[in-house]
């Protein structure tokens, strides 16, 4: 009887799972005998899609562009890409603002391409994560223009409208995290509208179940269409107070906008947002779909908040604490991956994105950067959790913003010029190899390419075995086949060391030490073997001049080492 119900079960799984791979879903059965989803080991890539390829020459990138890159990805160890918005959109802020969910933009191509790139990615395991902007729309979006056209529109209550205060004066102090006012006046309706980006980006009202519907069937729609999942744009925003109290401010200062900054208790992370999750999760996991949270956190219990109680909200919800650790300090770094080690989901790691300055400058002194990015290498992607890189960190681009106002593209960056020059220092397009326009584009690329394109290129760091890209390809591939890293606990060690970080990836009987030298000067130290159940530790990865002698480490200026322990 047990063993019929037992093969019962096997064909229940194995049919379960050849309908759902048939339908082009991602299967959410467990990779590991620890109940690992592929999520958990993947690596993934976040490609910011005007600025990786450009097949056919009109200086922005594209899906065919990508999908000709994907033998480069799979080579370097990614195993699924986030491409940021590619749908129809005005492009006021480069596609976060979104006219149309179930399209692409003509300038990225066609959905045709797109099912080309999924279907390509298939081959090669790569999974593709789509960027969906759920807190507001583009003002051209259909939703929107039918919002605006009357007080008594279908979806007029789509979108967040209000009576102003009085005459000029909108309906509460909020302002937006783009500069100004949080809301516009519309005088067809002699009403505001809110907006936490661009007046160009109406923020949506999830209060609306129509809302809900309309955007739970988009997440649909997508995953039918071979997604594997959504990194979820500016969750934090997703509500604000019905009744439309006016924030604090803190203090007499302004913002680079020249505004009053706020205490945004009443626009920003309301107790609402995760029925909202709960709701996108639910759609989610039908499909075995993988969700990640562009999750601005302050601490660990807000990010915890995001994980759900039962871990039904977010998957990953992004960890941007950890680059607020700016410089390299073991003590700051052992802090943070401590409490996120701690947390009640699967930590996911984050060093750079389309919204920051890169990590190759944020954390390099000008004299040993590419050193110092193989170490951050060594680092985030030695970690128990999921790394997502971004398009570039892996050649060492570094971020390179316009000197002049008028070369400006990310409208944040004229407005609040010279305080804030925009976002476009890490956007620039991707160095592949040393001849013009870093073989990005024959035509004039959207950004100018940094000058560093000629000793930074895929093509030529491929050809050089110390190269950082040879380095992040060595720790990738490590990571991807070695058990302690993959599945292994996280254990701080010699936690006082104020120059050097190390620590343990133990599972079962296997283990590996990560020692990173974070200072200029050489170090040795022990790494506390003993005391863990090892005796020494073989070299798996190092610098040239680091290694590791019984129970003692040396480590050259920035050196790491990685080694396989012994018992
Ligand atoms: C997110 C995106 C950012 C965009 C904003 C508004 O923060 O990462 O690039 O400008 O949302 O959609």
């Amino acid at each position: 009887m047990k063993q019929i119900i037992s093969r019962l079960a096997a064909f229940l799984v194995s049919a379960c799972m050849a309908a759902s791979i048939a339908a082009g879903q991602t299967s959410s059965a467990a990779v590991d005998a620890e109940g690992h989803q592929w999520w958990q080991h993947a690596v993934f890539y976040e490609i910011y899609p005007r600025s990786f390829a450009d097949s056919n020459n009109d200086g922005v990138g594209d899906l065919k562009g990508i999908t000709l890159k994907l033998d480069y990805l799979k080579d370097l160890g990614v195993d699924a890409i986030w491409i940021s918005p590619c749908f129809p959109s005005p492009q006021v802020d480069f596609g976060y603002d979104v006219s149309d969910y179930e399209n692409i933009d003509p300038m990225y191509g066609t959905l045709a391409d797109f099912d080309v790139l999924a279907s390509e990615a298939k081959k090669r395991d790569i999974h593709i994560i789509l960027d969906f902007v759920v807190n507001h729309s583009s003002d051209q979006h259909k939703w929107f223009l039918d919002s605006k056209s009357s007080l008594t529109s279908a979806h007029r209550d789509w979108y967040i409208w209000r009576d102003g205060k009085g005459p000029g004066e909108p309906p509460n102090n909020w302002v937006s995290t783009f500069g100004g006012s949080a809301w516009k006046l519309d005088p067809a309706t002699n009403q505001y509208y809110y907006h936490y980006f661009y007046a160009e980006q109406p923020d949506l009202n999830w209060r609306n179940p129509a809302v809900k519907d309309a955007m739970f069937d988009v997440e649909r729609w997508w995953y039918k269409r071979g997604v594997a999942g959504f990194r979820l744009d500016a969750v934090d925003t997703l509500f604000e107070d019905p009744d439309l109290h006016d924030n604090a401010i803190l203090g007499p200062g302004k913002n680079a906008f020249g505004d009053p900054i706020e205490q945004e208790n009443y626009n920003k992370r309301l107790p609402e947002v995760h029925d909202v999750l709960r709701g996108l999760r639910k759609v989610a996991d039908e499909y075995g779909a993988v969700l990640i949270g562009e999750t601005w956190t302050s601490n660990i219990a807000e990010l915890n908040a995001y994980y759900g109680r039962g871990n039904n909200e977010l998957h990953l919800p992004m960890d941007f604490l950890f680059t607020t650790v700016d410089k390299l300090s073991p003590v700051e770094f052992r802090k943070q991956i401590a409490s996120v080690d701690a947390a009640s989901g699967w930590p996911t790691f984050v060093i750079s994105n389309h919204d920051k300055v890169r990590s190759y400058d944020r954390y390099g002194d000008g004299q040993h950067n590419d050193q110092i990015a193989k170490l951050m290498a060594a680092l985030y992607l030695t970690l128990r959790g999921s790394p997502i890189m971004y398009y570039g960190e892996e050649i060492g681009m570094k971020t390179t913003p316009p000197t002049r106002k008028e070369d400006v593209k990310d409208p944040i960056g004229r407005t609040g010029w010279p305080d804030e020059k925009g976002r476009d220092g890490e956007r620039t397009p991707m160095q592949w190899d040393s001849t013009e326009n870093a073989g990005f584009s024959k035509g004039t690329p959207w950004l100018p390419v940094p000058p560093t394109y000629r000793t930074h290129n895929v093509a030529d760091e491929s050809k050089d075995p110390n190269s950082v890209l040879e380095f992040y390809k060595k720790v990738l591939k490590l990571r991807h086949t070695n058990r302690a890293l993959l599945d292994g606990n996280y254990t701080a060690i010699n936690e006082s060391d104020a120059n050097v970080l190390s620590y343990l990836r133990v599972y079962k009987d296997h283990g590996v030490v990560v020692a990173l030298n974070m200072s200029g000067t050489p170090r040795k130290m022990s790494l506390e073997l003993k005391r863990n159940g090892f005796t020494s530790a073989k070299r798996l990865l190092a610098t040239e001049k680091s290694e590791a002698q019984g129970d003692e480490v040396s480590l050259e200026p920035y050196g790491v080492f990685i080694g396989e322990l012994t018992k």
